[in-house]
C-alpha cells in the first residue's frame, strides 16, 4: 500500500494513512489538504487498519481525486507548539484524532494564537491526547521486563548469542515511536520486544518490525528474574508506600510482565512494619535515584520524604523536550511548586502564573514549548479552608529535600541555561537563600557547567498592582530578554 489513500466520495474526501503512527505521512497530507483549500468537514479521515471495506466500497463510488494546492498557495503555519503536541496526540488511539488536528491546523492558518487559548475545546483535547499517550511511554520506558530466551554458544567471534525477549501491551500506538529509547538503552543487547500491534527486534545493530504476536510467543521467566526481585525488594522504601497512588501510576495489567510485581503484596503487608523499623534506625533514605524522566516521574508520585507528598494531592512532573532531537532549546524553567489548577491537570505552570508567564516569554521571543519546564518542589502546599485550597509557601527543608528530583531532572535534561523564578527555585538550584533583587540581571556558574539565571516569580507580578506591578514586570521582561540573548549566543 502507498503511504496514503485518498478518495473523493459525494462531498467528502476519504483520507487514509497506510499506518496508524505515521506523524510526517499525516503531516504531509495535511499541508496538502490546507493548502488545496479542503475544509475540515469536507474531509473523513479513516483509521488505518480497520477500514479496507469501507475503501473497497467506496471505490465503485468515489473517483481518485488528489487535490492539487496551487502553486502560489501560501506555506502552511505550524508553530513548535502544535509540532510538539500533534505528534505525540496522533499516537492515540482515538479514531478522532486525525480529524481534530487537522481541524487545529485549519484553524491555526486563521488565528496563529490559538495555541495559546488553553481553555478552546480542541486544544484541550488534543492535551489530552499528547498526555496519555506521554504516560503510556512512561510506562512503556518504565515496565518493559526482559526474559532470556535463548543463550547460545556463540557466534564466531566468540560473542555469546543471548537474546532477550518482552511481552508489553501499549495503549495507543507507541511501539514504533519507542524504539530509539529502548536501542539506546539496550544497544548491546539483542532484544525483541512483542506486543498485540507489532514487534520490534533489535539485533545489535539493526532494527526490524515484525507482525504483531501474543502472550505466548513471549517466555514467562527466567533466572533474571531473581535477580529483578532482589533489586527492587533492596530499592522498595515502604515509607513511600501509598497503595492507591502506586496502582495508579503502576496499573495491576503491568503486574504479570513484571516479576518484582509478585513482591508486591508481601512488600505492602509488611510496609508498615518495615517503616516503623527504618524510622527507628534513621534509615529513611532514598536508595537509588531514577535516570530517566519516566522513572522520574513514577518515583516522585511515590515521594512521601517531606509531609508535601503525604497530602492529598498529586506529584506534577517537569515537561518538556528532554534532547535535541525533540526541540530543546537548551533552557530548563524552574518555578516553586505546582499551584492548584497546576495538581489537578497534573502539569506546571498552567493556571494564572503560567498563563502570564507565557506572555512575558512570548514577549521575549523565548518559544516555551522549546524549554523544559518545571518546579523545585513536586507536590502542591496548601491549607484547606473550606472549599480552597490555599497555597502555602514550601519551608526551605522541603525545597532541599526535593532537590534531589530536580538534581535528577538535570542530570537528564542537560540544560545550557536554567532560568530560576522566585526564591524557592533559586534555593534548589544553589542550596542556599538568595536576595532575588540582589541575584538578578546577571548568570552563575552551576557545577554541571550550566548558567543560572535567577529572575521573580511571576506570582509574585500577579500579587502587585498599578505603579509597583508596571515597574516589576519590566524588570521580569528584562531578565527574560538577557536570558533569551544568553541563550542564542550559548547555542550558538
Ligand atoms: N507556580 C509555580 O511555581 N509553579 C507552577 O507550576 C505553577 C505556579
Amino acid at each position: 500500500m502507498t503511504a496514503l489513500q485518498h478518495l473523493a466520495v459525494g462531498s467528502r474526501t476519504l483520507v487514509q494513512l497506510a499506518e496508524p503512527d505515521d506523524f510526517e505521512a499525516w503531516r504531509e497530507r495535511a499541508r496538502v489538504l490546507v493548502q488545496g483549500d479542503v475544509p475540515p468537514e469536507r474531509i473523513a479521515w479513516v483509521e488505518p487498519g480497520g477500514s479496507g471495506d469501507l475503501f473497497a466500497s467506496a471505490g465503485g463510488a468515489g473517483q481518485q481525486c488528489l487535490p492539487v494546492a496551487p502553486a502560489d498557495a501560501p506555506p502552511v503555519r505550524a508553530n513548535r507548539r502544535f509540532v510538539q503536541l500533534a505528534r505525540n496526540a496522533l499516537l492515540h488511539r482515538d479514531p478522532e484524532r486525525f480529524a481534530l488536528l487537522y481541524r487545529l491546523l485549519w484553524r491555526l492558518q486563521a488565528t496563529p494564537r490559538i495555541m495559546e487559548d488553553r481553555a478552546d475545546p480542541d486544544i484541550r483535547r488534543v492535551e489530552e491526547l499528547a498526555k496519555a499517550v506521554r504516560r503510556d511511554n512512561h510506562k512503556m520506558h518504565a515496565f518493559v521486563r526482559f526474559r532470556l530466551v535463548e543463550s547460545g554458544e556463540g557466534d564466531e567471534a566468540g560473542e555469546a548469542s543471548e537474546h532477550y525477549v518482552a511481552w508489553f501491551e501499549p495503549e495507543h500506538h507507541i511501539l514504533r515511536a519507542n524504539a530509539g529509547f529502548f536501542m539506546r538503552r539496550f544497544a548491546n543487547m539483542r532484544w525483541s520486544i512483542l506486543t498485540p500491534a507489532g514487534s520490534l527486534h533489535w539485533d545489535g545493530a539493526v532494527m526490524h518490525e515484525g507482525p504483531p504476536a501474543q502472550r505466548g510467543d513471549a517466555p514467562a521467566g527466567d533466572p533474571m528474574e531473581d535477580l529483578w526481585r532482589t533489586y527492587y525488594a533492596a530499592i522498595f522504601n515502604p515509607a513511600r508506600l501509598k497503595v492507591g497512588a502506586m496502582l495508579k501510576e503502576m496499573p495491576r495489567k503491568y503486574w504479570k510482565n513484571m516479576p518484582e510485581a509478585a513482591l508486591i503484596p508481601e512488600l505492602i503487608a509488611g510496609a508498615q512494619r518495615r517503616e516503623a523499623a527504618m524510622v527507628d534506625a534513621g534509615a529513611l533514605e532514598f536508595a537509588e535515584r531514577p535516570e530517566t524522566l519516566a522513572a522520574i516521574d513514577t518515583a516522585i508520585h511515590a515521594c512521601r520524604k517531606c509531609p508535601i507528598g503525604a497530602l492529598e494531592n498529586h506529584a506534577v512532573m517537569g515537561e518538556g523536550p528532554q534532547d535535541a532531537t525533540q526541540g530543546f532549546s537548551g533552557l530548563m524553567i524552574v518555578g516553586e511548586q505546582p499551584g492548584d489548577q497546576e495538581d489537578l491537570a497534573g502539569r506546571p505552570f498552567v493556571g494564572p502564573a503560567g498563563q502570564l508567564l507565557d506572555r512575558h516569554l512570548e514577549k521575549a521571543g523565548i518559544d516555551r514549548g522549546g524549554a523544559y519546564v518545571t518546579n523545585a518542589v513536586k507536590h502542591f502546599k496548601y491549607v484547606q479552608r473550606g472549599k480552597s485550597r490555599l497555597h502555602q509557601n514550601p519551608g526551605a527543608k522541603e525545597i532541599d529535600t526535593c532537590r534531589w528530583w530536580l538534581e535528577g531532572e538535570r542530570a537528564v535534561v542537560r540544560p545550557r541555561l536554567v532560568l530560576a523564578m522566585g526564591a524557592s527555585a533559586a534555593r534548589a538550584l544553589l542550596g542556599k537563600t538568595v536576595s532575588i533583587s540582589k541575584a538578578r540581571g546577571a548568570p552563575l556558574a552551576l557545577e554541571d557547567g550550566s548558567e543560572l539565571w535567577i529572575t521573580a516569580h511571576p506570582s509574585y507580578l500577579l500579587r502587585l498592582d498599578g505603579e509597583a506591578r508596571t515597574t516589576q514586570a519590566a524588570l521580569f521582561d528584562a531578565d527574560l530578554a538577557a536570558v533569551k540573548a544568553r541563550l542564542t549566543e550559548l547555542c550558538a
